[in-house]
């Protein structure tokens, strides 16, 4: 548990799992309850985050050396959570995060394969004793979550819905992230809640609901 009086919710899962449309619902569903709330993500939920971000996603695939990788993931969540997250949990209020460090377990331990340890041990300096008390875990197969990231490409220009450098990644890194993801809730299972995200928005989209409530009222 967190010491600060505020909470915070992580949301996770491979591209594609619709996490961020679920991010956007919960957010309008806690408005129109009167919730303090305040929305980031990772990489990109500060200034210097932004630079960070295209810094790792806008180059061709093999532009950043892995290690780099997970560095400047390390880098973004250290400034992150220093200067928004808990300032956001000290002043009492919800903080909902568009991805946190279990992305780096298994994007850069799991899938491109760094010493768990080490990245345990980055994560844990990164996050300066910041958990999560929820974790909700969008899961999709991923040829689904793959089908889904190439239509919002087609469907919409801002960059944002582009093709980004880990969108290049194989179908056999996609598929060890998602089993990874799979791994580390079932470790967690009181942190953890896995949500069904192969069905509609609406039927994910009440299961979050139902794992939220459970935390905030
Ligand atoms: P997003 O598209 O969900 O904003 O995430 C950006 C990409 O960055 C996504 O492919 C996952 C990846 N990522 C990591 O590899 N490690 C991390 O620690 C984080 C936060 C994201």
């Amino acid at each position: 548990m967190n010491m600060q009086p505020g909470k915070l919710i992580t949301f996770e899962g491979i591209d594609g799992s619709g996490k961020t449309t679920q991010l956007r619902l919960l957010e309008q569903y806690l408005a129109a309850r009167g919730f303090e709330f305040i929305s980031t993500r990772e990489p990109g939920g500060t200034d210097l985050g932004l630079k960070i971000r295209a810094a790792l996603l806008d180059g061709a695939k093999g532009s950043v050396e892995p290690l780099a990788e997970l560095l400047l993931y390390a880098a973004d969540r250290a400034h992150h959570v220093r200067r928004v997250i808990m300032p956001a949990l000290d002043a009492g209020k919800l903080v909902l995060s568009d991805r946190f460090y279990d992305a780096t377990t298994v994007y850069q331990g799991y899938a491109r394969g760094f010493d768990l340890g080490l990245v345990r041990y980055l994560n844990d300096l990164a996050a300066g004793g910041i958990r999560p008390d929820l974790t909700l875990l969008f899961d999709i197969d991923v040829e689904t979550g793959w089908q889904r990231t190439h239509k919002r490409s087609l469907e919409n220009n801002d960059s944002e819905s582009q093709p980004n450098r880990l969108d290049q990644e194989s179908h056999d890194f996609r598929q060890r992230v998602r089993e990874a993801y799979l791994e580390i809730a079932a470790l967690e299972p009181d942190r953890f809640r896995v949500i069904d995200a192969a069905g509609t928005i609406e039927h994910s989209c009440e299961r979050m609901i139902t794992e939220v409530a459970r935390l905030v009222n």
